[in-house]
């Protein structure tokens, strides 16, 4: 017996410290490993006495689970930065510049150092200022109760807003080091899809040669199809922001209510309240906000 016991009295002794890492790390409390961890904190505080071989196999169970997530922790934090952290939201007009994850020059010669630091400094930087100044007069719009230019600040808050997301995921996207092909669990899902690397790859060329003035070519997960997919952005906006997820959304083409409201759009907004589903709202919010990179 006193081979169990010890078992379970270093088994309690990972979770404690295992709380104290995630303390440490000031990882959300929302998070799911949170929720895993004080569930294993409830049954290891439940043991009474002796346990019977299907009491040890679930602690067994919960032990290899945990460790499998916090592997996932830590590959997730070497890749991205700490994503699990509780960072501070950006609060309106508080976006600032990242930094350039490597010297200017790190891509020659494949990128000139010249391009990467007047694209980084100036034109991101560009983005940068524009995001905030249009948050920042859209802020004054609610204050005033004044929305007399929101389609002017929308549109320069979707245009700088995409602009500074882009690049942002752009300059992480690249690396002295980069190129060959992705592998694990990315590659088997383009194969999946695209049928091999090497048909992604010319698609996304194509797309990206092919785009209509200036933009970019995205490769994108589509949480609804459950799967990759390729796409243009002709600028970078049709007044979206990249990178955002969509949590309400109101259809306002005339065939949502022309014929019962004619020409009346704003009637039509205003009864819409009425029916706003707020339960699938905070549904999809609650699953979007899972979803977090670092802030800048
Ligand atoms: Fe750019």
């Amino acid at each position: 017996m006193g081979k169990m016991e010890d078992y379970i009295k270093e088994v309690s002794q990972w979770n404690k410290e295992l709380r104290d890492f995630l303390e440490s790390e000031d990882v959300d409390k929302n998070n799911e490993l949170w929720h895993r961890l004080d569930n294993f904190t409830d049954i290891m505080e439940g043991i009474a006495g002796p346990l019977d071989i299907q009491e040890l196999e679930k602690i067994q169970e919960q032990v290899d689970g945990l460790h499998s997530d916090m592997e996932n922790y830590f590959t997730n934090r070497q890749r991205v930065g700490n994503i699990y952290m509780n960072e501070p939201y950006i609060a309106a007009g508080k976006h600032v510049l990242p930094p350039l994850p490597y010297d200017y020059k790190a891509l020659e010669p494949h990128i000139s150092g010249e391009i990467m630091k007047l694209h980084h400094d100036k034109h991101h930087q560009s983005y940068v200022d524009g995001l905030n100044k249009a948050e920042n007069m859209l802020q004054i719009a609610r204050d005033k109760g004044d929305y007399n230019l929101v389609k002017h600040w929308s549109r320069e808050l979707a245009f700088h807003g995409s602009g500074h997301y882009l690049h942002t995921i752009f300059w992480n996207n690249m690396n002295p080091k980069g190129g060959g092909k992705p592998s694990g669990a990315l590659l088997k899902e383009i194969n999946k899809y695209f049928g091999s690397f090497d048909r992604f790859k010319a698609h996304f060329s194509e797309a990206a040669k092919q785009v209509e003035g200036v933009g970019w070519a995205l490769l994108v997960w589509s949480p609804r199809a459950r799967r990759l997919e390729i796409l243009q952005s002709e600028r970078h906006m049709l007044l979206t922001q990249w990178d955002t997820i969509p949590l309400l959304v109101l259809d306002v083409w005339e065939h949502a209510y022309y014929l019962q409201y004619k020409n009346n759009r704003g009637d039509y907004v205003k009864n819409w309240w009425n029916v706003v589903n707020w339960k699938d709202v905070e549904d999809r919010y609650l699953k979007a906000s899972e979803l977090k990179w670092k802030p800048f």
